[in-house]
């Protein structure tokens, strides 16, 4: 089965034709540590200049000083001859004191702090259980700049896991930012019509990142022919007017949409579990399989915006002045990769994909 086309449509750009973009950056990113970090690290520095990294690890990065031991790890894992770099990001708990936010903004290489809500998802049981608990440093990141990147979906077990997003919106998220109307907030890895619709409206400093995975399946994904532990994550895919909206929103040239990939590597034999780990590998193909997705939607024109512009522009850093190409050319993905001592699964593995990253223009 060949992505994109066998869900969803027919590709419109003929063999050959090369596409040149700015740089990019993945500005929502999971690296791990130790030899994963090793193994998956060369293709994000392959494709993208620099990377927002999610600070869940284990146990989590919670202070600057958390920070500045793993990105000297990223770094001495940097593969010669890129100059990829890291943008670190602090895991928010119920005790950051706002001494932290401070320090960690002056450090100059935090750029993020990350909500969890407590129990959300891979390694957040030290994430936030009440906003409430978080305010003094909420506040310190208010005032600073400092920007707020939100895993948004409430954790109740009540609420139907295809709504916990929206209900993150209604319940979380606007009081939040009634409270702190100043905080610059990145809404990560969208998933619903409800959360592009908020984030084009909603006044304020707002942006929202997009992964591949969403703009090319919906929930018929999980289950095609069999339960597919490759193509789940959290937030989980959603149906199929939900991902168009996305698509919608990705292509349109709000500034406010911009890439995030979301790749998190799992092993191979943690997600074809009795209990699957979430989440979808695609720092290997990550600008190939949103070049998949603009094509489908007569779109290419506005990936350049998209992947190496708007993010930079929001998070007030210069934009990156390489540029990488891409061909339209057919090629199948491996079946899996080496991860450390295990193997992890590319999302599509052993399928077609229409765009191969060529590498620097
Ligand atoms: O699918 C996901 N995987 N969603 C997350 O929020 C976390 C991530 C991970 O770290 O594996
Ligand atoms: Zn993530």
């Amino acid at each position: 089965m060949d992505l994109a086309h066998h869900h969803f449509h027919a590709a419109s750009v003929p063999e050959g034709t090369t596409l040149v973009l700015d740089r990019p950056d993945d500005w929502h990113l999971h690296l791990r540590d130790g030899e994963q970090l090793a193994a998956v690290l060369p293709h994000t520095a392959a494709q993208f200049g620099r990377a927002i990294v999610m600070p869940n690890l284990k146990p989590p990065v919670t202070s600057t000083a958390l920070a500045a031991a793993y990105r000297r790890r990223i770094l001495e894992a940097r593969p010669e001859g890129t100059g990829f770099e890291p943008l670190m990001t602090l895991y928010l708990t119920d005790n950051t004191p706002a001494a932290e936010i401070r320090e960690a903004k002056a450090s100059g290489f935090v750029h993020a702090v990350k909500l969890y809500p407590a129990g959300a998802t891979t390694n957040s049981d030290s994430g936030v259980t009440d906003l409430r608990h978080a305010y003094k440093a909420l506040e310190a990141m208010q005032e600073t700049g400092m920007v707020l990147a939100i895993h948004g979906e409430v954790t109740d077990r009540d609420i139907d896991v295809f709504d916990r997003e929206k209900a993150f919106i209604e319940q979380k998220l606007i009081p939040l930012r009634r409270d702190f109307p100043a905080l610059r907030v990145v809404f990560e890895h969208i998933t619903t019509q409800d959360a592009a619709d908020y984030v084009r409206e909603a006044e304020g400093d707002i942006a929202a990142t997009l992964t591949a995975h969403h703009l090319l399946y919906n929930r018929n994904a999980l289950f095609q022919g069999g339960i597919r532990p490759h193509y789940y994550c959290l937030p989980v895919l959603k149906r199929e007017p939900h991902r168009q909206a996305l698509i919608a929103a990705a292509t349109s040239g709000n500034p406010r949409f911009f890439l995030g990939t979301d790749s998190a590597p799992h092993a191979r034999g943690d997600k074809e579990s009795d209990c699957g780990c979430a989440g979808c590998y695609t720092a290997l193909h990550a600008l190939e399989l949103y070049a998949t997705a603009f094509e489908a939607a007569g779109a290419l024109d506005r990936l350049e915006g998209f992947a190496s512009h708007f993010g930079a522009d929001f998070y007030r850093l210069p934009r990156n002045t390489g540029r990488v190409r891409l061909r339209k050319e057919a090629w199948t993905l491996p079946s899996d990769l080496p991860y450390g001592e295990r193997r992890i699964v590319p999302l599509g593995a052993g399928e077609r994909l229409g765009w191969r990253f060529l590498g620097p223009a």
